[in-house]
């Protein structure tokens, strides 16, 4: 069984490890990099994973799960480059980061995947979208597919796709959240007190989001099905398509993607392997 090291144990990093636990790996073979001394304590006491410097990660672990934010891989990349090799497999969860800048930065032939999760992953419902760069064969493709398996749903995507992606998915979340805290305001406007919104609302979004993942029906057929004619939804309906919804959604999920874009340029001049 492969050693799995995760590279920044914040939000991301700790549930991929907590998500290995549960999925069956254990505790010996996980190690973590963390810049503060008390959070790596904090991880070891609640998971029994062992805290370890950069070089130490590199030397014993054949997966090096990258979890920092973007703007901090600059010295990650520094301290890697000279310690890994075509054996190890390093796996990118860093938005908007292409594989080509690992590549650029690591020995020739370091096996990179680029995955795109989200938040959902600390309870276990993760949507990852993953590829491979161009040292990354089928087997390593398997292999993060089975490990991201543990913490939530995994799909393959060409390269190109995953700004799209991280526009859709990655931010996806904040989404969801934003139009369930538009809702409980509704609530609150409507003479409901804020517990008992915030109740109806969060359980609805649980209902729908469990119908369209268990019945496999298509949103309209749902929709419909709670629309009836003259009914208070479609006069609801009316609403939200006259204060172009619709449109919003789709030009703010193209603005995420261009940020996106933009983000994965940021990286584009910084040198090559010194
Ligand atoms: N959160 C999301 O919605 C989401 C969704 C998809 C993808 N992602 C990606 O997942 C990655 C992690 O995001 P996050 O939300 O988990 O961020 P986070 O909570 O800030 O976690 C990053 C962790 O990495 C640590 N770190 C930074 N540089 C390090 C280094 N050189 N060595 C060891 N540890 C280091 C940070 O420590 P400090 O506390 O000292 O900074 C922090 O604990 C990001 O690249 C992000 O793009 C996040």
């Amino acid at each position: 069984m492969s050693v799995i090291a995760v590279m920044g144990a914040g939000k991301i990093g700790e549930a991929l490890l907590s998500g290995l636990l549960h999925g069956g790996r254990r505790p010996g073979d996980l190690l973590f990099t963390e810049r503060h001394p008390e959070r790596a304590a904090e991880l070891t006491s609640r998971y029994g994973v062992e805290a370890v410097e950069v070089d130490e990660a590199a030397k014993r672990a054949d997966v090096l799960v990258v979890a920092v934010k973007p703007q901090d891989i600059d010295p990650v990349l520094v301290e890697l480059a000279p310690l890994l090799g075509p054996s190890s497999l390093v796996v990118s969860l860093c938005a908007g980061l292409p594989t080509a800048l690992y590549e650029r930065r690591l020995a020739d032939g370091v096996p990179v995947v680029r995955v795109m999760p989200n938040t959902p992953m600390v309870v276990g419902e993760a949507m990852s979208a993953i590829s491979p760069g161009r040292y990354a064969t089928a087997e390593h493709l398997a292999l993060v597919e089975e490990l991201l398996a543990c913490v939530g749903k995994v799909v393959r995507v060409p390269e190109s796709q995953q700004d799209a992606v991280t526009a859709l998915s990655g931010s996806g979340p904040a989404y969801f959240f934003f139009l369930v805290e538009a809702m409980i305001d509704a609530g609150i406007l409507l003479g409901l007190p804020r517990a008992v919104a915030e109740k109806l609302i969060i359980q609805s979004a649980v209902g729908a989001s469990k119908m369209l993942a268990d019945t496999g029906e298509h949103p309209v057929t749902l929709r419909e099905a709670v629309t009836s004619p003259a009914g208070t939804t479609i006069n609801a309906i009316r609403e939200l398509e006259n204060h172009g919804v619709r449109a919003a959604l789709i030009a703010a999920i193209e603005a995420a993607r261009d940020r996106s874009v933009e983000l994965g340029k940021a990286h584009e001049d910084q040198p090559d392997k010194r």
